[in-house]
């Protein structure tokens, strides 16, 4: 009779149910990472930041001088616990098969080598930087963020809407869109007047890269309630910071009967399921990461879980920011402007030292759609800062009076061809609402405490990258 042998499909999986197996023969597959004291193999499969320890001994040694580092294989052997403190189990192999192979020459070529290589030469070749333990270990961080943001809106009965990526309008109103066209840009037609005929466009009109699902997402929760929308979003801003992609990933829930306060306690709410989420799911990722980053990472993400986030008005952040004489800023700030980041940074790493939430943001910085306050000057907007990563938040309640809108339209001189739907949401029905964008990148960043934001997505978009 046939031997029975075990196939796992992931060391995970293996080594979450070894004790079932133990003295079993077992089939495994992986990436060899490298050698220990000649007679153990070390692979891993991406699955965990586990390796496993193959145990060959000497009929092996003529097969295994045509294994280097890097290639991947099929093991066959019996499962036992290991002498060895690093690790659990081992495996006894009895039959090695090479999967795939390169010589040792084109090893030394690339990020596969053992050692410890920069973020930026990571980077340059990042089709293959999946298989180092710590971006391996950032993206499965990133998973199990994900998963607890749907997991979370799931059980809040949000409901899980997608937004079109293709739209016509820039809902942020900042100008920083990517141009969607196929027009061939050798014969772009023209009108009378010399400029570009965009009724011949694809879609009949000037057509972008969505900077934002919020306004699509209004109009699905002023049926279903409460939705919240989960995709690619993009801007052409010509910043390349640590914390500025082309294209990222934002979290946009959008709450019918809902305020202000209520849409900062849930924000609130929600980062913290997040990051309790990951702390009891990613452990031995954040532990790997904290180990080899030499960075703090538990104390900070309990600091957040213990905190409760300070809220100050606009108005207060700059009454504070101006009493301060001593402190040097590059750029001086007066009541009705922007915060720079250094001014967030000042309120939420030295004057706070925790989240901040600031609210009632002036009128004039801030776009369209935010609610006007009886003040006339401020809307009821709010920004979550968090302390090395500034604006992680950005949200507000919505103007939902239709009159009030309207004006607002107008005044701004915006384009109401394709925002009239828009404004009609709040012909039907309307109803004080609020959502917020998270900025899914900037909250690994901050969870993984990694400094740049182009090393916790699998590709980077940024200006003069669109590599892969
Ligand atoms: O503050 P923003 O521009 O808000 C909106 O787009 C609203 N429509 C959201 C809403 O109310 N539904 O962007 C939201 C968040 C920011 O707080 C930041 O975390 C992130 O998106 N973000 C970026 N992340 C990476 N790269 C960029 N270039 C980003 N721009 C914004
Ligand atoms: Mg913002």
């Amino acid at each position: 009779m046939k031997k029975k042998i075990k196939c796992f499909n992931s060391i995970k999986e293996l080594i979450f149910n070894y004790k079932f197996f133990i003295s079993k023969e077992i089939k495994i597959k992986g990436w060899v990472k490298h050698f220990r004291y000649n007679c153990f193999i070390i692979i891993n499969d991406g699955s965990t930041i586990n390796n496993l320890q193959i145990f060959i001994d000497k009929k092996f040694y003529s097969l295994v001088k045509k294994i280097n580092i890097g290639i991947s294989i099929e093991v066959i052997g019996v499962l036992v616990l290991s002498q060895g403190k690093e690790q659990n189990i081992e495996i006894y192999a009895n039959k090695i098969k090479i999967i795939g192979k390169f010589s040792p020459e084109e090893l030394q070529k690339t990020i596969l080598q053992p050692k410890t290589h920069s973020f930026k030469k990571l980077r340059e070749q990042a089709y293959l930087r999946f298989r180092t333990s710590i971006f391996s270990s950032i993206l499965r961080i990133r998973h199990n963020i994900s998963f607890s943001i749907h997991k979370f809106f799931f059980q809040k009965n949000f409901m899980y809407i997608n937004t079109p990526i293709i739209t016509t309008y820039d809902s942020e109103g900042a100008g920083e869109m990517f141009r969607v066209t196929n027009f061939d840009l050798k014969k772009i037609p023209l009108n009378e007047k010399g400029e570009l005929n965009n009724n011949l466009d694809f879609f009949g009109t000037s057509t972008y890269l969505t900077v934002s699902g919020q306004l699509q997402g209004e109009a699905a929760a002023s049926g279903l309630g409460k939705i919240y929308t989960f995709g690619p979003t993009f801007r052409a801003e010509k910043s390349n910071t640590f914390r500025h992609l082309s294209e990222f990933w934002m979290i946009e829930p959008e709450m019918s009967f809902s305020k202000l306060v209520h849409n900062m306690n849930f924000a609130e709410k929600l980062l913290k399921y997040v990051i309790k989420f990951v702390i009891n799911n990613s452990y031995e990722d954040l532990f790997f990461l904290e180990k080899k980053n030499k960075r703090k990472i538990f104390k900070r993400l309990n600091n957040v879980l213990e905190s409760s986030f300070e809220r100050i008005s606009y108005t207060n952040a700059i009454k504070i920011l101006k009493s301060r004489k001593k402190v040097e800023f590059l750029q001086s700030i007066n009541w009705g402007e922007d915060l720079k980041s250094e001014h967030e940074k000042f309120l939420a790493e030295n004057y706070f030292n925790n989240p901040i939430i600031i609210y009632n943001y002036p009128l004039k910085i801030k776009p369209f759609y935010m609610r006007i306050n009886n003040d006339n000057k401020t809307v009821a907007a709010m920004d979550i800062i968090f302390p090395y990563i500034g604006e992680i938040i950005g949200g507000s309640q919505r103007e939902e009076r239709y009159n009030v809108l309207l004006k607002r339209i107008l005044e701004l001189n915006l384009n109401i061809k394709s925002l009239w739907w828009y404004l009609n949401i709040r012909r039907f029905g309307s109803v004080p609402h609020s959502g917020f964008g998270l900025g899914f990148e900037r909250l690994i960043q901050y969870i993984t405490n990694i400094d740049n934001i182009k090393d916790v997505i699998p590709f980077p978009r940024y200006p003069n990258h669109a590599y892969f």
